[in-house]
């Protein structure tokens, strides 16, 4: 006989900015859980819905139709109210009334930081999934999200690169990444860019004034990659700061923004977030809590809110080694 108290009430919810793939993954929840005859509420947009009871039962039949669908049929937010002690023991309260004793939050990190706050006050149940489109988490190769918008933003590129090299010109390019910059450096090699800007590596103005100025000997046009969170400043500073030394470069912007986060997800993120979603509530019924279900290398890996949080992913060294090598 297993210690470990049976699961019998799943509240699932997805917190922060949406990814492509959130969908596949409260769907994998819902229909793992139902096949092993435990209970599923949705919680409608995330921690809110937790704090003020707005849930909904779902079943198998409820998440038919949604795997191929951008954004997230739960809705989401980033909740004011449950950063506070009087919101979260209100949260705490709506489990209790509506007899739920696991959570499964699917988001990032603010998500994972205020699940390891929950847990660590009311002890609740909760595993987390990888849902953002940064690529920013330790203890998993790929969010839910990352794939597609990557994707999403190269398709993006490409076009941008017709209208370039028409009237040889300077683009710069912002794509998103508030602090890390993964998006970025796989748009960047993808996408063939002669340049791009990480918050995770220092890059002065003057070796990138030097990098164009070099790459306008042997081409007319040029792309740069931008990461919003890099430190120069977004796109349209860091043009404004190129141009200032050199008046003759014809230079445009573009910020990809949110149109990198909606969009169906590409079959990567649909399996991945399947895998992930089957893997929660398994883990969930095994008695595991504060930890973020991962995959790794093709395995399952569960990584504690913590470390998935509080480590830093680095990027891949190989990517940043050989972009200059291919972009000359
Ligand atoms: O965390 C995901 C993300 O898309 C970041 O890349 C971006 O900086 C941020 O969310 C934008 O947030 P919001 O949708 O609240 O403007």
């Amino acid at each position: 006989m297993s210690n470990v108290p049976a699961v019998r009430h799943i509240g699932v919810f997805t917190s922060g900015g949406d990814s492509p793939g959130m969908n596949a993954a409260i769907r994998a929840v819902v229909r793992t859980a139902s096949a092993t005859g435990i209970r599923v509420s949705g919680i409608l947009g995330g921690y809110d819905g937790l704090v003020h009871g707005q849930l909904m039962e779902l079943g198998a039949r409820d998440v038919s139709n949604i795997i191929q669908r951008g954004g997230t049929m739960l809705r989401s937010a980033r909740s004011e109210a449950f950063r506070t002690n009087e919101g979260r023991e209100k949260a705490a309260g709506t489990l209790k009334v509506r007899g739920i004793d696991g959570l499964i939050a699917i988001g990032g990190d603010g998500t994972f930081t205020g699940a390891n706050i929950f847990f660590q006050e009311h002890g609740t149940s909760i595993l987390g999934l990888p849902g953002t489109i940064d690529n920013d988490l330790f203890g998993t190769d790929r969010t839910i999200g990352f794939d597609t918008a990557v994707n999403t933003a190269v398709e993006a590129i490409d076009k941008i690169r017709d209208t370039a090299s028409s009237h040889d010109r300077l683009f710069f390019v912002e794509v998103m990444g508030r602090d890390t910059g993964f998006i970025a450096l796989a748009c960047a090699i993808a996408a063939g860019a002669e340049y791009v800007m990480l918050p995770e590596v220092p890059q002065r103005i003057d070796q990138l004034i030097t990098a164009l100025t070099e790459a306008k000997q042997s081409k007319s046009s040029s792309i740069v990659v931008v990461a919003e969170g890099d430190e120069e400043g977004g796109a349209f500073e860091i043009a404004r700061k190129v141009k200032e030394c050199h008046a003759h470069f014809d230079i445009r912007v573009t910020v990809l923004g949110h149109l990198q986060r909606g969009g169906s997800p590409s079959v990567q993120d649909r399996v991945l977030a399947s895998k992930l979603g089957v893997a929660a509530v398994e883990e969930l019924c095994k008695g595991a809590h504060d930890a973020m279900v991962g995959e790794m290398n093709g395995r399952i890996v569960l990584t504690p809110f913590q470390d998935a949080i509080g480590k830093r992913r680095r990027l891949d060294p190989d990517l940043l080694r050989i972009l200059p090598i291919l972009s000359v």
